[in-house]
């Protein structure tokens, strides 16, 4: 008979690193109808507010075993950021349940993000923090993370001087340095100038060797096809196909209508 500690190990092995159980997320926002001047400030008087509700998720299930790199597509306002927070633990699901197994590091381009006032310093050490690092392990991750970010310079400058394409290296600099075991990119691989989109993109291809466990959202096909080992088409807050990326990508271009020749432009 197995004894229950190794019982659980068993489990563990066997346990998905991402598990979505028909999850939806419904947004609430105010909005006006036919606003005019003066309806808006009679509403704003009487503190009325007509609500609106976005459906972003609709009962979306699916796993991710360990190691899998899984690429998401879909059109604007399919619900693939709503997802990606969702599974980052910043967004709550409004039904539904995710289970999260692993330290995770996320780079999203809403949500999380750097404070401004701070200086590139302290929030890269926050950061680390944040993320569970202990202070001899984040020294030696500093110092990497500058030196590939390439801005030794600025580190003490408040990041509301940063150009957006040095915001942007710090920030992939900081989430790929975090040895995370599942790591959640959202639109953030193609950030600075063409020579640092090759480098990030080098080192992304180097993570996905690795066996950890990585979801990209990315307009960027291109890349989807060349990173990822299974793929996901959201549509309108479903998942519409989940297979091989290159089936994936061909159904939803064709969907689309536009030739893929057109997009892969704008990869790296
Ligand atoms: N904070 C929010 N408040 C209200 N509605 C929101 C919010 N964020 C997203 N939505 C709505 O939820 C839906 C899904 O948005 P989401 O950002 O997840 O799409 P997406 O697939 O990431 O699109 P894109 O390709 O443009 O990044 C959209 O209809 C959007 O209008
Ligand atoms: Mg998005």
């Amino acid at each position: 008979m197995r004894s229950a500690s190794e019982a659980s190990a068993v489990e563990t092995a066997a346990e998905p690193a991402i598990r979505v159980e028909h999850v939806s997320v419904t947004y609430r926002t105010s909005i006006e109808k036919n606003p005019t001047l003066k309806t808006t400030l009679m509403r704003l008087g009487r503190g009325e507010r007509l609500v609106s509700e976005i459906k972003a998720l609709r009962d979306v299930s699916f796993e991710v075993p360990h190691g899998t790199v899984l690429g998401i597509v879909g059109a604007n306002g399919a619900g693939k950021s709503t997802l990606m927070r969702t599974i980052a633990g910043i967004l709550p699901p409004t039904e539904g349940r995710v289970e999260v197994h692993g330290r995770v590091s996320t780079l999203l381009a809403l949500g999380v993000g750097f404070n401004r006032n701070l200086s590139g310093r302290e929030n890269v050490i926050l950061g680390g923090l944040a993320a569970g690092l202990d202070r001899d392990h984040l020294e030696e991750k500093y110092d990497e993370i500058v030196e590939f970010a390439e801005l030794e310079e600025f580190m003490d400058l408040p990041m509301r001087a940063y150009s957006s394409g040095m915001y942007g290296r710090l920030a992939f600099s900081v989430a790929v340095h975090m040895d995370p075991d599942i790591l959640l990119i959202d639109e953030a691989l193609s950030v600075g100038d063409a020579r640092f989109r090759r480098k990030s993109f080098a080192k992304m291809r180097e993570l996905c060797e690795q066996a950890r466990t990585i979801l990209i959202v990315s307009h960027a096909l291109g890349s989807i096809r060349e990173l990822c080992d299974q793929a996901v088409w959201m549509h309108k807050g479903t998942m519409k196909l989940w297979d091989a990326p290159d089936a994936v990508i061909d159904a939803y271009t064709e969907f689309l209508g536009v030739r893929e020749a057109v997009i892969d432009k704008e990869d790296v």
